[in-house]
């Protein structure tokens, strides 16, 4: 099936109260095609490095720290519209807000422990993909 990339994290949080097949399964269930996957562990570079865009922000410390306290699922989802339609399978960053039935609503705890990630344009679901994905680990 040829389509657009996306990329997801499952978060620590998640991934811990063993949340992964079920998030695994909405998201085959939704049509998206797993192209890469991984359990790993970031450590505090890594995870500063992949969120540098949000570097400054009061949250930005918060959040590295979240993210490197646990193992991670990294994934590359493929999918017609890829991105736009990961984006209404998690719903929105706050769970407070998010939309019944989403991933986040289903399974968030918090506005930074919020169950996943999802890449917000095409260009960057490939920067992300190239971040966690040799050219052997995608198909
Ligand atoms: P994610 O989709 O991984 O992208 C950036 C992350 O920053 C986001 O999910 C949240 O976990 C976190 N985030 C964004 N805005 C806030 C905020 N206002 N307060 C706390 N965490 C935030």
């Amino acid at each position: 099936m040829a389509g657009n990339i996306t990329f997801t994290m499952i978060k620590p949080t998640a991934v811990k109260a063993n949340h992964t097949g079920s998030i695994l399964h909405m998201i085959n269930e939704a049509g998206f095609e797993i192209r890469g996957m991984k359990l790993i562990k970031l450590c505090k570079e890594q995870a500063e490095e992949f969120y540098a865009v949000h570097k400054g922000k009061p949250f930005f410390e918060k959040l590295v720290n979240f993210m490197c306290s646990g193992p991670i699922v990294a994934a590359i989802l493929e999918k017609e519209n890829a991105v736009e339609d990961y984006r209404t399978l998690i719903g929105s960053t706050n769970p407070e807000t998010a939309a019944e039935g989403t991933i986040r609503k289903l399974y968030a705890t918090n506005m930074t422990e919020n169950a996943v990630h999802g890449s917000d344009s095409d260009e960057n679901a490939n920067i992300e993909a190239d971040f966690f994905f040799s050219k052997t680990e995608r198909f």
